[in-house]
C-alpha cells in the first residue's frame, strides 16, 4: 500500500474523514501525539489499527468525539463528575473511562465493559471527527513498543506503507498522551499521568483522585493494571537507558567515571555544555512542559545516533512531570540509579 503524507487542509481533511466513514484507518495530529484513527464503530475497521500497530489485542483504545453531544454515543450511565471534567478540560488532554455505548466496537474496548474518551483541542482532529460525523479511535501511532510520534515524519517511519494517509498538522504541542482518568471505579483513579496534572483533576471534581500503583512502580509478576497498557514495555528506544537521580554535579561525576564510546547523556538544555559526551537533550530542568514536548522525539533521537548505553537526567515526579517521570522510567525499563 503506498502511503500519502498530505498538509492538513479542507480537502485533505474531507479525505481523511472519507477513509474513516470507508473502514479505512489514517494517521491524524492531535495536540498530544499522533494518532492512528478508525471509526469507532466499526470492529474490521478497529482490527486493522491493531494490526498496523503490532498491538496486544487486550490494550484498548481512546475514542476521540468533536463536541459534548458525541458523549452519548461512546458512554452510558454518565456520571456528574465526568462532565464536570469535560467543562474544566475539554477541549484537551484529557481522557476519562466511563461505561461503554452500545455502538462502541468490541475491539476498541478490547473486552471491558468501559470506554475511554477524549475531546481534543487540535483543530484538525476535530475538524476530522466533524467531516465523518463519527467518534474516531485512536492509540498513538506509533508501531507497539516504540515512542509516541510527535510529527507526521515519525508517523511515516513507522507506518509507511501500512496505512493510506497521514494528515500532517505539525509538531504536537504537548508531546506526551492525554491524562486518562476512570470514573468507572468507586472512587476515582489517575491510571496514566500527562499534561493535566492529578492537583488540577482534584480540584474539578472536587475530591480526592486515587493514583493507580502502576503509574510509578513497575507491576509484579502477575498483577493486573487498572489500565491494560502500563503493563507493557513501551516508549523503548533500542538503547539501554538508566535514569540517574540527584544533582547534576553526581550526575556528571557518575558519567565521567562510567561512560565509554557508546554512552550517550540524555539531560537538560544547556548541561550538554558541561558534558564531555554525546549528549541529547530534552527540555529545561525547570519548565516540565519542555520536557514533556521533547521527550519522544529525544527517544527517537537516540535511536537514530545508534546511543547503546544511556544515562538520562531525572524529572521531578510531580505536576506534569510525573507524566514525564512516567514515560521515562518506562524507556528505561525501571532501572534507575539513586546517586
Ligand atoms: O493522547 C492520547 O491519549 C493519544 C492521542 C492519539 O489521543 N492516544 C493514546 O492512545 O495515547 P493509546 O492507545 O496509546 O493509549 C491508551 C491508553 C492505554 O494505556 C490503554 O490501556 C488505556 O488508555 N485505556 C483505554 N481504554 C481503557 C479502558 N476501558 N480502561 C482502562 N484503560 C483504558
Ligand atoms: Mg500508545
Amino acid at each position: 500500500m503506498q502511503t500519502l503524507l498530505l498538509p492538513a487542509s479542507e480537502n485533505a481533511n474531507a479525505k481523511a474523514a472519507q477513509l474513516i466513514k470507508n473502514g479505512e484507518i489514517v494517521g491524524v495530529p492531535t495536540e498530544t501525539v499522533y494518532g492512528l484513527a478508525a471509526s469507532s464503530f466499526s470492529d474490521e475497521a478497529v482490527r486493522k489499527i491493531y494490526a498496523a500497530k503490532g498491538r496486544p489485542s487486550d490494550n484498548p483504545l481512546i475514542s476521540h468525539i468533536a463536541d459534548i453531544d458525541m458523549l452519548a454515543l461512546t458512554s452510558r450511565e454518565i456520571p456528574s463528575g465526568a462532565y464536570a471534567l469535560a467543562e474544566a478540560f475539554w477541549p484537551g488532554p484529557l481522557t476519562i473511562i466511563l461505561k461503554r455505548g452500545e455502538k462502541i466496537a468490541d475491539s476498541v474496548c478490547a473486552g471491558l465493559d468501559t470506554a475511554a474518551v477524549r475531546m481534543p483541542s487540535h483543530s484538525v482532529a476535530r475538524d476530522i471527527i466533524r467531516k465523518s460525523g463519527v467518534p474516531f479511535a485512536a492509540p498513538s501511532a506509533n508501531l507497539s513498543g516504540s515512542p509516541s510520534p510527535t510529527t507526521a515524519q515519525t508517523v511515516l517511519d513507522d507506518m509507511d506503507g501500512k496505512i493510506p494517509l497521514i494528515i500532517d498538522g505539525g509538531e504536537c504541542e504537548v508531546g506526551v498522551e492525554s491524562t486518562v482518568i476512570t470514573l468507572a471505579t468507586e472512587k476515582p483513579m489517575l491510571l496514566r499521568p500527562g499534561f493535566i496534572t492529578l492537583k488540577q483533576l482534584e480540584n474539578a471534581l472536587g475530591c480526592e483522585v486515587l493514583l493507580s500503583d502502576a503509574v510509578l512502580n513497575k507491576l509484579k509478576d502477575g498483577e493486573t493494571a487498572a489500565s491494560p497498557g502500563m503493563k507493557y514495555k513501551h516508549y523503548a528506544p533500542k538503547a539501554e537507558i538508566t535514569i540517574l537521580k540527584g544533582s547534576f554535579a553526581a550526575y556528571n561525576d557518575y558519567v565521567q567515571s562510567h561512560a565509554d564510546d557508546e554512552t550517550v547523556c540524555l539531560c537538560f538544555d544547556g548541561e550538554e555544555a558541561l558534558i564531555g559526551t554525546k549528549c541529547v537533550t530534552y527540555g529545561a530542568e525547570n519548565d516540565d512542559a519542555s520536557q514533556a514536548h521533547k521527550l519522544f522525539s529525544a527517544l527517537r533521537q537516540l535511536d537514530d545516533i545508534g546511543a547503546k548505553t544511556v544515562f538520562a537526567r531525572a524529572p521531578k515526579s510531580t505536576g506534569v512531570a510525573m507524566a514525564v517521570y512516567n514515560r521515562l522510567l518506562r524507556a528505561a525499563a525501571f532501572r534507575v540509579i539513586q546517586l
